[in-house]
């Protein structure tokens, strides 16, 4: 519940002054209520983008973008990622607290039990072309989910609410890596009950039917991170999305087909596999000068992808540990040097004491890293998005639930300036 408190703000438009509630947060930003304004005012507010507008209240992430802090129900990342595992994270963004012992069974037992796909949904594969990309393949399995499972799609069950929330978080692996295996022509793998989730997950990715594959703990325990890493980061774009989806009422497993589909773009989730991209067009340490300008000249679309934040104007904090995830699974796997990876380094380091970056607080953010990452790991660029599809699964399931367990929850509908014509007279043709 958020407390009301008496501070409020006063508007003056056209002559009228306005006394707007200051609703305040636990901590953070509190916010102006201009939910009365278009009625008492015959005004709007105008924030295209949304740089300074709380579409909701939330309990869930908090982000300090200047401090670079991200909160999972109040936990630091860094500590999550360290000391705990991705299941206890879900947990924690589904339920608010950290799991106890029997907790943590029940869940990860729900979870693991419902990791198999209804065998039809594996057919719906070979629709596909083998070079699609894998988040095409995503977008559509996920959507054709509500096709399947007509028992979780009535979402003012609460009950059924709850059977969806888990089937997504434990069948995402499964789609991802059936769309990774569907993309080289292997069979697919069924996921297996004596591992955990990231294990898992690297099982049904890596190993084939010819011989058996022993997952690296040390890889998993990276996956593991990244998935942790991943899972939720407040109202952003591919969120939102999820969030206004299922504020029309349509069914979960259409509005994560949503959120997939936003996180696509390359301003967004997309980035990581840009950044890779961007990383090998540079090549070579020498040629960083030329790109830093091209991502200083304004008639240059170009960016440097992995850099920069709408909320971070400091350092990501999840850029922190996955750099250090980087160094461990590369020196696990025994590769001394990756040439990308100076270049990601020298990159770094020159555009963080470039005047440009440093007045516009362009500083890495969580995709500049995990490329180098996945590719170590095995993954084709074409699969980084993906994945960060599976761990954020259960942050947009989880604001979902958030938005759907509040009995005030109403459709999204923005408005807009409009600047169109006014009224005016049909012409016929022949007056044209
Ligand atoms: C994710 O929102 C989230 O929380 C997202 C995410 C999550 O976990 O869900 O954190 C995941 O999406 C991380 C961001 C991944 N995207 C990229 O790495 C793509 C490269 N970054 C940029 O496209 C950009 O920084 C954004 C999209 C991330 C943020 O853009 P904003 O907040 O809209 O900022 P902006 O575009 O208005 O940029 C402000 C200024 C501009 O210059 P001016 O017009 O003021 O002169 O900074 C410049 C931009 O040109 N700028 C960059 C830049 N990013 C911003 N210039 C060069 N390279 C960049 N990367």
């Amino acid at each position: 519940m958020t407390k009301k408190i008496r501070d409020q703000a006063t508007l003056t438009y056209k002559g009228k002054e306005y006394n707007l509630d200051v609703l305040k947060a636990s901590v953070g930003p509190d916010v102006i209520d201009i939910r009365g304004l278009y009625r008492d005012a015959n005004v709007f507010t105008y924030d295209p983008g949304f740089t300074a507008t709380a579409s909701t209240k939330s309990a869930l992430t908090f982000i300090d973008g200047g401090e670079g802090v991200l909160l999972y129900r109040g936990y630091p990342i860094d500590q999550l990622a360290e000391k705990g595992d991705f299941l206890e994270t879900c947990y924690l963004l589904l339920y608010g607290e950290l799991p106890n012992h029997s907790e943590r069974r029940e869940f990860v037992h729900a979870i693991t039990y419902h990791t198999m796909l209804h065998e039809q949904m594996n057919k719906f594969y070979n629709g596909f072309r083998r070079d699609a990309h894998p988040m095409a393949v995503m977008v559509a399995v996920v959507g054709a989910l509500s096709a399947f499972y007509h028992d979780s799609t009535d979402i003012n069950d609460p009950d059924q609410r709850e059977v969806a929330t888990r089937r997504m978080v434990a069948k995402m692996p499964t789609i991802a890596a059936n769309a990774y295996k569907y993309s080289i022509g292997q069979p697919f793998v069924f996921p297996r009950n004596d591992l955990d989730f990231s294990a898992n997950f690297l099982h049904m990715c890596f190993s084939v039917p010819t011989e058996e594959y022993k997952v690296n703990p040390i890889l998993a325990r990276a996956m593991d991170r990244i998935f942790i890493l991943h899972a939720d980061h407040e109202q952003n774009a591919s969120t939102s999305t999820v969030r206004l989806a299922g504020s029309s009422g349509a069914n979960p497993f259409a509005c994560i087909a949503a959120g997939i589909a936003s996180l696509w773009g390359p301003a967004h989730g997309g980035a990581n596999e840009a950044a890779l991209d961007m990383l090998t067009e540079i090549g070579d340490p020498a040629n960083i000068p030329r790109y830093i300008e091209k991502a200083k000249d304004k008639n240059d679309p170009f960016r440097l992808m992995g850099f920069g934040h709408r909320v971070y104007k400091n350092y990501d904090p999840r850029a922190k540990i996955m750099q250090k995830t980087a160094h461990e699974v590369l020196s696990e796997l025994g590769i001394k040097d990756d040439p990308l990876l100076d270049v990601a380094r020298e990159l770094e380091q020159i555009a963080l004491n470039d005047e440009y970056f440093i007045e516009k607080k362009l500083y890495p953010n969580i995709d500049f890293y995990s490329g180098i990452t996945l590719r170590a790991l095995g993954f084709p660029r074409s699969m980084f998005t993906v994945l960060f599809a599976v761990a954020r699964t259960v942050g947009w399931i989880a604001q979902w639930k958030e938005m759907m367990d509040d009995p005030k929850q109403k459709i999204g509908r923005p408005r807009q300036l409009y600047i169109g014509p006014e009224r005016r007279e049909y012409v016929p043709q022949s007056k044209r």
